[in-house]
Formats: C-alpha cells, structure tokens, sequence
C-alpha cells in the first residue's frame, strides 16, 4: 500500500529574519509540514531556536502542522514548553535519552506525537522496542547541526529496513528523512521507503523557494509511482 508522500520544508535554510514570511511560500509550494531544528550548541555544535520563536510562528501559521526536531541534551526538560509553544509532532534523538521510552511517553502527555530520531551511526535495531509507541522515525542522512550537507547513502537501507520491519510487525509509524534531500537524492529516498521529506537547501537555499517546493515534491510523487 502506498503512503502518501509529504514534504517537510525546513527552515534551517530559511531567512530567520523573514521566518514565517519564507515558510508561507514553501507551504504554498505543497509544503505540508513545518519542520522546526532546534539546537543546542551542545549535542550539536549549532544553536538554533527555541520556545519563543515557535511560539511566534504559531501566531503567523496557525493551522501548519510544526515538526519540531530537538537536537538537545536532557529534552524532557523542554519537551512541556515546545507543545505549551504549539508544536504539533516533537522527535527527540535516541542518542540523547537515557530513558527514550520515558522521554516519547512525555511527548504524548502533552498532546504532541512522539517522533525518534537515529543518527547516522546509529542502527535501526537500536529503535526496537520503541517501534510500537512512535508515530514517526526520522532518519538522519547527515549527522545533525548544518544545512546543506552531502547526503549520506548507507541511510538508505535503514529506510528500506524500517519499511520492512514495519511491515512484517504491522506497526504504523511514518518514516522521515532530514539530510542532504535534493533533487538528485529524493528518487532514492522515496523509493527507500520515505515518506516524510526534509529538506532545508535544497527548497530555501537559492531561487524561488514556492518553485522550489512544488519541483521537489512533484519529483518526489514521480518516484513514488514507481516504488514497488
Ligand atoms: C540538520 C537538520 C536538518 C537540515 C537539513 O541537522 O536536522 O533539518 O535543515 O538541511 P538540508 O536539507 O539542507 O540538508
Ligand atoms: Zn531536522
């Protein structure tokens, strides 16, 4: 059964001083969900955003559907303030949660769908036992902190193996991608088993950001009508 494909432009490449003026434009692009990098400076070497500036965005969107990706050490202490900002779906890194299943049940509690996030060094397999209770998967094919880094290939068959597990233990979760998702990687990504598309550069890097948008997801339904 095929998933519908989505496209999840992320505003990491965006012009922050122009934020909700540069999202609107990739949501009119066929962008359908917002997906907001939150960072740190300590479990990546970036700082990004955090509560306030969602908080504003939400006022400018109300109805966009915010993907809030927390590349931060100890999230539980942030997981209340992102869904009181008005996040929508919020995904943490298995590489940051001591206690994942604790830290995806918070999630829930504050009314937000819980995502997990593996890096590029991080196996699948490590997702095992929480397959059951995330409502997505995000693999990340590039390790986490910078727009508009190469794609790495290898995330392709943990893609393909999510899609496979999900299968044969009929579970529901959706699978995302974030990294290096431009035209001449989103064929493969689709046809990994992907269905949620992150992509930074390649919709606000350079051009026309709508066009940019609407090209990438109309490459990506194209492969999708080939994926078996
Ligand atoms: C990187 C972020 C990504 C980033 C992707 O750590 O998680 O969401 O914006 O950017 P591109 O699409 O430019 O690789
Ligand atoms: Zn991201």
């Amino acid at each position: 059964m095929p998933k519908v494909i989505e496209l999840a432009p992320s505003v990491l490449s965006a012009n922050f001083a122009q934020l909700a003026v540069d999202a609107r434009a990739a949501l009119d692009g066929g962008g359908t969900v917002l997906h907001l990098d939150i960072m740190d400076g300590h479990f990546v070497p970036n700082i990004t955003i955090g509560p306030p500036v969602i908080a504003s965005l939400r006022k400018s969107l109300p109805g966009v559907t915010f993907d809030c990706h927390l590349m931060i050490e100890n999230p539980d202490q942030l997981i209340p303030a992102f869904a009181e900002a008005g996040a929508n779906w919020i995904s943490v890194h298995q590489e940051a949660c001591v206690h994942l299943d604790r830290s995806l049940h918070l999630i829930e509690s504050h009314g937000c769908k819980p995502g997990v996030v593996i890096n590029p060094a991080t196996p699948v397999e490590a997702l095992s036992e929480v397959l059951e209770i995330v409502h997505h998967v995000l693999v990340m094919s590039v390790n986490p902190g910078f727009g508009g880094q190469q794609f790495i290939p290898n995330s392709l068959n943990k893609m393909a193996a999510l899609a496979k597990i999900r299968k044969a233990r009929r579970l529901s979760f959706r699978i995302e991608v974030d990294g290096g998702v431009s035209h001449d990687t989103v064929a493969d990504v689709v046809r990994a088993g992907a269905e949620l598309l992150v992509a930074g550069n390649a919709v606000f890097g350079h051009g026309d950001i709508r066009q940019n948008a609407k090209k990438l997801l109309q490459a990506a339904r194209s492969a999708s009508l080939t994926r078996t």
